[in-house]
Parts: structure tokens; sequence; C-alpha cells
């Protein structure tokens, strides 16, 4: 956008139509940069030293590959690679970031498996730092449990071999740029269904 278009306004009750449209031209364009910006934040989890035996930013790029290579649909590939961005600007609630990140394009199932993410891998350490490892039990009555429990145990939990051969982030941008091409996310799929049902 040129400074021709810029708004004049300084408040929003001074605004009118017109400023709007002009913003929402913008909106449209800053919008269209998600992914790159996704990408960029990715990169943000590459750190150069960690006491894990990856680091976030190969533990995603294998937890997307492993996701691929067990033959995962393609939003849940990408969401094996985004699950931990929330690292970045969120380390007490990461989960709920990345799930917000996804959820205007993903499934329902697939934001509530990331969302989730969290207490389902707490199975596999919690014990070991005083915590209940069974709390994602207070979950089994959601139709996703058995979804999020097998994204845990073979895309996440698993995801920290320093010999596994992870496919590189470019192989992942292009799924990325579909899955964020366009948001059909889970608040309008549940309206079609609904819509469906009447
Ligand atoms: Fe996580
Ligand atoms: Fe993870």
């Amino acid at each position: 956008m040129n400074q021709q278009n810029r708004a004049a306004w300084t408040s929003f009750e001074e605004t009118t139509p017109a400023d709007w449209e002009a913003v929402m031209d913008y909106e449209a364009q800053f919008n269209a940069g998600l992914v790159d910006r996704l990408l960029a934040d990715l990169k943000l989890l590459d750190e150069p030293w960690t006491a894990y035996p990856v680091n976030r930013f190969q533990h995603s790029l294998q937890s997307a590959t492993l996701a691929f290579e067990d033959g995962a649909d393609e939003e849940t590939v990408v969401a094996a690679l985004l699950h931990d961005i929330g690292d970045v600007v969120a380390p007490y609630n990461h989960c709920e970031v990345a799930a917000a990140i996804l959820k205007p394009y993903v499934s329902e199932k697939t934001w509530w498996i990331v969302k989730h993410h969290g207490v389902f891998q707490g199975y596999y350490y919690n014990h070991h730092l005083g915590g209940d490892r069974h709390a994602r039990e207070n979950y089994r009555d959601s139709p996703y449990f058995e979804a999020a429990e097998y994204f845990c145990h073979h895309y996440d939990q698993n995801a920290f071999d320093p010999e596994f051969v992870n496919k590189p982030l470019d192989f992942f941008e292009p799924m990325m740029r579909r899955v964020f091409g366009q948001p059909v996310g889970h608040a309008e799929q549940a309206e079609r269904r609904e819509d469906a049902q009447e």
C-alpha cells in the first residue's frame, strides 16, 4: 500500500466506509503474507544449542516427516510441522497458540489435536516430573481422543531422533500454502453440517 492510500483518521470512531475499503485491501495483502511469516517463525525454533536430542525446529520437521511418511492427510502434516510453533511466543501455553493459528484453516479434529497435544504428550513424561501421566483421561469422551493419542504417539513423542532423516522445510512449504490458502476452518464446517441436517 502506498502513502496516498494511507488512512487519515486517528481513531476508529472517525472512520467512514471508504476508509475501511482502503484498509481491507491492505489487510488482504497482509494476510497473504501469513505463510511467509510462519516459515520465519519456524526458523526461530532452530536453536543453536538445546538440551534435547534435537532442537525444536528439527523436532518440527521430524514430526511432519513422520506424519507424511505415515500417509497422514495434508492438514495433519502441516499441523505436525506447526504444533510447537507457539513456543516462540507462548512457552507456557504453546498448544493453544498453535491451535489458534490453524483454527480457520483446518478441521475441528486437527484443531483439537493440536490444542490438546500437551496433555497427551504428558502421558510419556509427566510421571518423571511428579505429575499425572493419565491427565489425558479427562478428555476420554472426546470424539478426537484416539486421534490425539495417535498423533502424539506416532508424530510427536518419538520425533527426537538425531539420526532420522528429516524432509527439509522447503518440502512442506507448498503444503502450507495449500492449507493456508483458504480459511475453511472448523467453525464454517460445523455450520455446513448444521445446514445439511436442517
Ligand atoms: Fe508441544
Ligand atoms: Fe512436539
